[in-house]
């Protein structure tokens, strides 16, 4: 693999897989991890003594000599209680390392997710509806995921699974018709386009009250759905025009919260019309979907409601329509046979948790998910208010997006203005907004995926506590460090000494590369959220106990510039990872 550096832990590993092999236990798992006792420490010897037949002390003893033989062995390997093994590594090895990373592409990180394609369903708000707070999760935890995997070689395709199709589009377009006085068009407002999705929510709003209220309309909205099905061209056209509409709006929120997500990604509900049919075809004719009481259905024993009777996965209704349910279906064909992925990832909230296992079942019985195709529902808590409930603004309604990054942008202003520095007006407005939505998304990331959470803009932008503001703010000192030495390069001396906390650092740094691997198979970047949170602090333990800038010794100096560099480096990599901005001052 290009430019991988193999980690202090991964060579650890390997020279104790050797010694594995030497004494008869070929295969068997070192079980090296980071100690506190020592650099790192295998429990192998203790996990392994029953199968040898022997005691763990003898197996171990024999197991520190066998590593002792390996070429590139650990400097020390000694026996610890029972039979642990405790292993330390070289000064000289510690520094290489640094020095190794620093000219490495990706910081000498594996890419160890290459060769797998990932389909990624994240963010999917619905047209002519506004993003809410409820659509902030699957955004930003989708966009970091989508980062982290890429980040590790996964070819990685982006899906915004848009509601763009549905019976409420024959109301919004049959109540436009009726009502040509009404206000929703960037043209028909006073301020810019981003003001539509109020508008757009607005107009949601007023249709849904004339259905309620006015029978005849409701009749005339259901015969505009039809039209719509069917392919009426001026229906067509109006349903074309909500839906630019709508996406423009969206776009105006992902690049304000700086996620990946392009038109090009967007592949709507409609996208999958004209495979609905063939899809129920292919579902009847193996059995899959029967007829029961006019519908279609897949029935399947694993889904059972409260009076153990079977939970029908509804694929065509009785009016012949399709529905949620059958796009997905369509959806996942398509993304196994078309897109080719070996890994489908949904970042959809825990209440369609049931949904998705039915589709994943089906799709399994259907011979389309086979086995080396994964498919995940991604799962993820709801945002609260201060209440602890759902959150809501003052007006009620579900929180505006834009107006909740208006707020932590804000009160990122009043937070930083306050600070001494010399940032011109522009330069403050950018690292303001950097730290407002950074804020906001690392407080969405940094919790436990499955979690609630408390949406409190005051925390969020503390300078204190595991925050965006606090790692950003500490990037910004690193970068003080080097630009305050000149921005030289960086120059290592491998036989120069290492005090404890230079040691403690750079064995952290170790570790960042089996941290990615952890958030791609588990999923859940709050993971890299604490790495780094822990990274920045072992670096103020560093900084204050070795001087870096009034160092003596110009090797010593030079060592620990290069240090400060690999931490900043690796923090802006891990924010970046988030979807986060590292500004270089603060
Ligand atoms: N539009 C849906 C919603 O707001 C989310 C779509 C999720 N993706 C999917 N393939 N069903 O609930």
């Amino acid at each position: 693999m290009s430019g991988e550096v193999r980690s202090l832990s991964a060579q650890v590993h390997d020279a104790f897989a050797a010694a594995l092999r030497q004494v008869d236990l070929a295969g068997a798992d070192p079980l090296v991890r980071p100690s506190d006792h020592a650099d790192f420490q295998s429990n192998a010897a203790m996990a392994l003594a029953k199968r040898a037949g022997t005691k763990p002390r003898d197996l171990a003893e024999r197991l520190a000599a066998a590593v002792r033989e390996q070429p590139g062995a650990p400097a020390g390997v000694e026996l610890s209680g029972p039979g642990f093994l405790n292993v330390s590594i070289d000064d000289r090895t510690v520094w290489r390392q640094v020095e190794q990373r620093l000219a490495a592409p990706r910081l000498g990180i594996a890419e160890s997710r290459s060769g797998e394609r990932t389909v990624i369903d994240y963010s999917g708000p619905n047209i002519a509806k506004e993003m809410h707070v409820g659509h902030l999760r699957t955004t930003i935890l989708g966009d970091a995921l989508a980062r982290v995997l890429d980040g590790l070689g996964s070819e990685v395709i982006r899906q915004n699974h848009l509601g763009d199709w549905g019976t409420q589009f024959g109301m919004l377009i049959q109540y436009l018709d009726e009502h040509p006085e009404a206000v929703w068009r960037p043209e028909d407002l006073a301020e810019g386009a981003v003001a539509t999705t109020s508008a757009l929510d607005e107009l949601y709003r007023q249709a849904r009250a004339r259905f309620e209220a006015d029978p005849g309309f409701g009749d005339r909205a259901r015969d505009r759905v039809v039209a719509l099905q069917s392919g009426d061209e001026t229906t067509l056209a109006r349903w074309r025009e909500l839906v630019a509409q709508s996406q423009r709006a969206f776009q105006a929120i992902y690049d304000r919260l700086g996620v990946l997500l392009t038109p090009e990604d967007s592949r709507g509900e409609s996208f999958y019309n004209d495979q609905l049919a063939e899809v129920v075809d292919e579902l009847v004719k193996a059995g899959v979907a029967v007829e029961s009481d006019g519908a279609l259905c897949v029935f399947s024993d694993e889904f059972t409601g409260p009076g153990g009777d079977p939970v029908p996965l509804i694929v065509r209704k009785r009016d012949g329509g399709y529905n949620y349910a059958t796009t997905d279906l369509a959806t996942i064909r398509y993304r196994i046979r078309d897109l080719k992925a070996s890994r489908i990832l949904y970042v959809v909230d825990a209440r369609q948790a049931m949904h998705f296992q039915m589709i994943f079942a089906t799709a399994r019985r259907m011979g389309w998910l086979t086995e080396g195709i994964e498919a995940v529902h991604v799962p993820f808590g709801a945002v609260l208010g201060p209440d602890g409930k759902p959150f809501k603004t003052r007006s009620g309604g579900a929180a505006r997006l834009m107006e909740l990054l208006d707020s932590a942008v804000d009160r990122a202003r009043r937070e930083i203005e306050g600070r001494a520095h010399d940032l011109d007006a522009a330069e403050l407005e950018r690292i303001v907004a950097d730290a407002g939505i950074g804020a906001v998304k690392y407080a969405d990331l940094s919790t436990s995926r499955t979690k609630d959470y408390v949406f409190d803009v005051d925390r969020m932008v503390s300078f204190n506590g595991n925050t965006g503001v606090y790692l950003q703010y500490a990037h910004t000192r690193i970068r003080s460090i080097l630009r305050k030495a000149g921005d030289a390069d960086t120059e290592v001396t491998a036989d120069a000494p290492l005090q404890p906390a230079e040691r403690a650092l750079v064995l952290l740094l170790d570790g960042m590369g089996g941290t990615l691997d952890e958030v791609a198979s588990s999923l859940e970047p709050h993971r890299l959220c604490g790495y780094l949170f822990a990274l920045a602090k072992a670096f103020t333990d560093f900084y204050e106990s070795c001087p870096v800038l009034k160092a003596g010794d110009e090797r010593v100096r030079g060592n620990r510039l290069a240090l400060c560099r690999l931490v900043g480096d690796s923090l802006a990599r891990g924010l970046g990872l988030l979807g986060i901005a590292a500004p270089e001052r603060m």
